[in-house]
């Protein structure tokens, strides 16, 4: 076993290394020591799950905690950096390319954020998605004072050509338009009473669509929404609102191709069922995509210590999926987040947010220390369970060595983040 440099790469520093790293596992508690052990490297990995079953699994990222020079070198000390780059095969941004990152004044753009995020995705072989064109929040402070009837039709076509036609042929799909639908808002046709519908009318959601066409022809336009998922009568009703919104988008030819289901589900309460199967089912007659977008699962009302939160958070994650992968034109999932202490859930301090003991949330596949929670394992076997394997695998879009590009990600399990390089111990291999 020669690395190129004619050293074994199972040097004896690196096999104690292993070991030391074993006796830090073993001092962990509970399920958290069995899943120290587990490795989520390579093979094991989300990102190669679903790629096998012919799925992405993805998340929503903050390009400026990515370790982006590590990451094109193949490998990466920071916990965070691994994760994205080892678990995911798409990335989105979680805020970065919303109107108010991108435009502090009217006049100009940051993009630099959005664009760090593409040269990570370029780096470790990830597609991307655009996260979002058109949306009634996260606007820019000067938006309120500066937009008018007479101006917001300019403002929004030309936004929507200036970002989508900076990443063109980059993207594999834009939200163009986010949570545009809201029945209880009393209009006929359900729309939301957005800034955009009251500057412009109801035709903001064509004209919105139909410039991203011309801008991106290549990425797959979709309509996102949040609140879509239940059988209750609210979401019901929601839900038929997006499938008539849909209808009428498509019955006129504007180019639509995918709907977005952000999934940010409630760990107690009803579960999905019934009516979202046939939402995807009517989606796929029009030969629309459907995406699980931006999942997670809020644990505020579930009473209990951490345990009780991951097996509820892991069941919520078993029987979504569960329900919805197996779908022929579902094609993604994305989670809201990697890692626990980074959901938004916990940095939103709202009623909806908040437990009453004051414990933080943990919705997402890893832990604060970037072990796999039981959510991880959810997903992996909901994955499993889709779809059969898909004969041959994709190639790879990066031209990194894959192999390389997993390196950093073998060793799980050490609760201050990474072990150094020297502690990796790889699959033996035949030179
Ligand atoms: C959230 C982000 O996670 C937060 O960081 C931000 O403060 C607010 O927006 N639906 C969406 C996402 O489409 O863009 C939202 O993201 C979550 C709900």
């Amino acid at each position: 076993m020669m690395n190129q440099c004619g050293k074994s790469r199972w040097s004896r520093r690196d096999l104690l290394k292993g070991s030391l790293a074993a006796a830090a596992a073993a001092a962990l508690p509970g399920w958290a020591k069995a899943q120290a052990a587990s490795d989520v490297s390579g093979s094991n990995s989300l990102r190669e799950h679903a790629q096998a079953r012919g799925l992405l699994y993805g998340a929503a990222v903050v390009p400026q905690l990515l370790d982006l020079d590590g990451a094109a070198a193949g490998r990466s000390g920071d916990v965070y950096t691994q994760l994205v780059a080892g678990q995911c095969n798409i990335l989105v941004a979680e805020n970065a390319m919303k109107w108010a990152p991108l435009r502090p004044t009217a006049a100009s753009f940051n993009f630099a954020p959005a664009d760090k995020l593409m040269r990570f995705a370029s780096a470790a072989g990830q597609q991307v998605r655009g996260h979002n064109l058109c949306w009634h929040e996260q606007l820019p402070g000067w938006f309120k004072t500066t937009a008018t009837k007479e101006n917001a039709r300019q403002l929004l076509v030309e936004h929507i050509q200036t970002v989508a036609g900076r990443y063109r042929g980059q993207i594999q799909s834009w939200d163009v338009v986010n949570e545009a639908v809201l029945p209880k808002d009393g209009r006929p046709d359900g729309l939301r009473n957005s800034p955009w519908l009251e500057l412009i009318g109801p035709e903001y959601i064509e004209i919105a669509f139909q410039t991203a066409a011309a801008a991106d022809p290549n990425a797959k336009l979709t309509y996102n929404d949040y609140d879509i998922e239940l059988d209750t009568p609210d979401q019901t009703e929601k839900r038929t609102q997006v499938l008539m919104l849909v209808r009428r988008l498509k019955a006129r030819n504007i180019p639509i191709h995918a709907v977005g289901i952000q999934s940010h589900l409630k760990a107690d309460g009803p579960q999905a069922g019934v009516g979202l199967q046939t939402f995807i089912r009517e989606l796929r007659k029009m030969n629309l995509e459907v995406y699980v977008t931006e999942m997670d699962v809020n644990t505020k009302n579930i009473v209990g210590g951490p345990d009780a939160q991951d097996a509820a958070v892991a069941k919520a994650y078993r029987d979504y999926l569960g329900l919805v992968l197996p779908e022929p034109n579902v094609k993604m999932v994305l989670t809201w987040g990697i890692m626990n202490n980074r959901t938004w859930l916990n940095q939103i301090k709202k009623d909806w947010t908040q437990r009453p003991d004051g414990a933080p949330q943990r919705p997402l596949p890893f832990d604060d220390h970037g072990r796999p929670t039981p959510a991880f394992e959810a997903l992996s076997a909901a994955i499993d369970h889709a779809r059969p394997l898909t004969r041959k695998r994709p190639q790879q879009s990066s031209a990194l060595d894959p192999a390389n590009l997993y390196k950093p990600f073998r060793v799980q399990g050490s609760p201050a983040g990474a072990p150094p390089e020297s502690s990796y111990v790889p699959t033996p291999q035949v030179q």
